[in-house]
């Protein structure tokens, strides 16, 4: 059967674990799909993913499959990102609700007003964002690649950065250079509790702390090491120390348990002693919505052309810069 061909009645979700993923993997084959997913996913599908990875990474990875069905277990952003750079190929993702509140606090008609007020700036827009507003972007960025890219920005030209104000933040501290921000944030990453991190570093002064940019900056004050969560990953990975503490949504905590098994990785916890570091938007993502859409080739990603168009071009000229 080729990707293409008739949807299928959603049959009954196997009860059992093994059985379940059974049906995945061989409904993936079926379809001739890739499963892609980003680290805040739950464990059992960063298990089942064909490529697990940062936001930069998985656009690279979707820029180059040669699969006819992309499944997208990340946010909706990520997702869209795939199928602009992938117009023939069809993108699903398990929960079309799977958003993201940068991508919320930053409409596309509220952004060009804003644009409308500083003419002649150059726009960088995060990654984390939608497609129109990508479309009224001249480059995108990620965490991973936002400091280099500013920092390659001829001197003379006024930038604005949207939509996170965290992560614009930290890079005007990296690059020296003054941005004009769009007043969006993360409500994942605004949630770590300062007071709750500063306990942890008295109870363990020997581990490094390391942050994810869109932490507020008091957050980041106390960091060893910031990066996007491919970086985190790897310095977790490719350093002496052996234990860490973590700003960042947990789910990227299974691949550094998996990479480091001797390592020690401690979550910090919200303002009010919460769970609420997990990304609501990525934990809606689950097996069983990942079968349901395998089957019924269904929630798919679709653009406008136009506007597809002119997103692809400041995603481009990332992935060109950023090489
Ligand atoms: P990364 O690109 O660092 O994986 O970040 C994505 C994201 O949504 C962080 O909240
Ligand atoms: Fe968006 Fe924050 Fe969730 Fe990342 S963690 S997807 S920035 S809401």
């Amino acid at each position: 059967m080729t990707a293409g061909s008739a949807q299928k009645t959603v049959s009954p979700v196997p009860h059992k674990r093994e059985d379940l993923i059974k049906s995945i993997l061989d409904l993936k084959k079926e379809r001739n799909a890739i499963i892609l997913a980003h680290f805040y996913q739950d464990d059992e599908i960063q298990e089942i993913a064909d490529f697990i990875g940062d936001s930069l990474e998985l656009s690279r990875k979707a820029a180059s499959t040669t699969a006819d069905v992309i499944v997208f277990c990340g946010v909706h952003f990520m997702a869209e990102t795939a199928k602009i750079l992938n117009p023939k190929k069809i993108v699903l993702i398990p929960d079309h609700d799977a958003g993201c509140s940068l991508a919320d606090e930053c409409p596309a008609d509220k952004f060009k007003s804003f644009l409308n007020k500083y003419p002649n700036h150059f726009v960088v827009s995060y990654i984390n964002c939608t497609a129109e507003v990508k479309a009224q972007s001249d480059l995108i960025c990620t965490s991973s690649n936002a400091v280099k890219l500013i920092a390659k920005i001829p001197k003379e030209k006024e930038i604005i950065f949207a939509p996170d104000r965290n992560l614009a933040r930290w890079v005007q501290e990296q690059t020296g250079r003054k941005l004009t921000i769009w007043d969006g944030s993360c409500i994942v990453h605004e949630t770590f509790s300062e007071e709750a991190l500063l306990k942890l570093k008295l109870k363990y002064p020997d581990a490094k702390v390391i942050a994810h940019p869109e932490c507020l900056p008091n957050l980041l004050d106390h960091s060893d090491f910031i990066g996007s969560t491919s970086q985190l990953l790897n310095f977790s990975s490719q350093t002496e120390f052996e234990r860490f503490i973590i700003l960042t949504e947990p789910g990227i905590l299974h691949q550094m348990k998996i990479r480091n098994p001797a390592k020690e990785f401690i979550e910090v916890p919200g303002i009010d002693g919460c769970s609420c570091n997990a990304c609501p938007y990525m934990r809606l993502n689950t097996l069983e919505k990942l079968l349901r859409c395998l089957h019924s080739m269904s929630p798919r990603v679709e653009i406008k052309e136009a506007t597809r168009l002119k997103a692809l071009e400041p995603i481009k000229l990332m992935l060109e810069m950023s090489d």
